[in-house]
């Protein structure tokens, strides 16, 4: 994916489309207004926008925190100054976790700042948690008082995260070919709170990057999915929390879910992302394998279904 386009990854949040998501918008029908049902990241919902294949389209997700902070990046309002949030200690996780009401700031944090997206535990291990905040503190603020703190010099002109980011492996290649800490700087390859940071920072600049139109045609939602209001001509996309995975959302009942896109949903368009077919589709598209999250830790097709009445 080329990076002028990376903003249409939305959030980096759980069961991100990522790369699918180009193949699965070529496999959808055009039409006037797109419904994407459980929007999570966004990023099915903006590749929508950015298609020209539609006219308008509603992201939804009944998690009110995740839609806000998509709206709130893209809009830049409120503004979030992302480099405030670079680097957070294991107890600061742990505070904005257990002990901070659900906000934007801390979904923000949760998914900048946990294992594997799942908003739980804290993305590094004891083992290494020290030194990659340090190297992140000589990137931003310097004054660590250890070697780090060239980093923050070699990257003054940078005032993005990408920009600082790309300027941190710069001098990390440098050094790793005259520093004696060889070992060291090879296991601090990546930061991957910066590199969320810097995905969203992406949907902060889309205003300036001439976006407005089609960014006009993105509209918010925060329902569950059984109170939207869908007129029979939309084109309807779900991707609701998958049959049989750990990430259950709370427990989604996946009968009513069935019930709902048989009888109640009046769209003739509706499409559902599963690994395995539900009575009443047809296959559109298959993607073939993708390694199972089910313990078992089978592979199995990753599809597209299509609703048959
Ligand atoms: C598999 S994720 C969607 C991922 C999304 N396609 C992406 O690329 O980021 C499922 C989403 O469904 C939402 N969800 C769960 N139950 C819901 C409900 N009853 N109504 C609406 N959204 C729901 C969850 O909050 C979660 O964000």
């Amino acid at each position: 994916m080329k990076a002028k386009d990376k903003w249409k990854r939305g959030l980096p949040y759980v069961g991100n489309k990522g790369q699918k998501v180009e193949q699965i918008m070529e496999a959808l029908p055009n039409g006037k207004r797109f419904i994407d049902v459980f929007g999570g990241g966004g990023c099915v919902s903006l590749t929508a926008i950015s298609s020209g294949k539609y006219e308008e389209a509603i992201y939804n997700d009944q998690k009110k925190t995740v839609v806000e902070l998509l709206k709130a990046l893209i809009n830049d309002e409120p503004h979030l100054n992302l480099m405030d949030y670079v680097a957070l200690t294991r107890e600061q996780f742990i505070d904005w976790r257990d002990n901070q009401p659900d906000s934007i700031e801390r979904t923000l944090v949760l998914i900048a700042y946990s294992f594997s997206n799942n908003q739980k535990g804290y993305l590094w291990s004891r083992k290494n948690e020290e030194e990659k905040l340090l190297l992140t503190r000589a990137l931003f603020y310097g004054n660590t008082g250890t070697e780090f703190d060239q980093l923050y010099n070699y990257s003054l002109n940078a005032n993005t995260i990408s920009e600082k980011y790309r300027l941190f492996h710069k001098w990390r290649r440098e050094q790793m070919n005259i520093n004696s800490r060889y070992d060291l700087l090879q296991q601090l390859e990546r930061l991957q709170q910066l590199q969320r940071l810097q995905q969203l920072q992406r949907l902060q600049q889309l205003q300036q990057l001439q976006q407005l139109e089609r960014l006009q045609r993105l509209q918010y939602s925060v329902n569950d999915y059984r109170e939207l209001v869908i007129d029979t001509d939309d084109v309807v996309y779900c991707d609701p929390p998958y049959v049989g995975t750990q990430h259950d959302y709370g427990g989604f009942d996946h009968k009513a879910f069935e019930n709902w896109y048989l009888h109640e949903c009046p769209a003739k368009e509706i499409y559902i992302s599963e690994y395995t077919k539900l009575p009443h589709t047809e296959v559109a598209f298959n993607f073939g394998k993708k390694l199972s999250l089910t313990a078992t830790g089978k592979r199995r097709d990753e599809l597209l279904l299509r609703v048959v009445h």
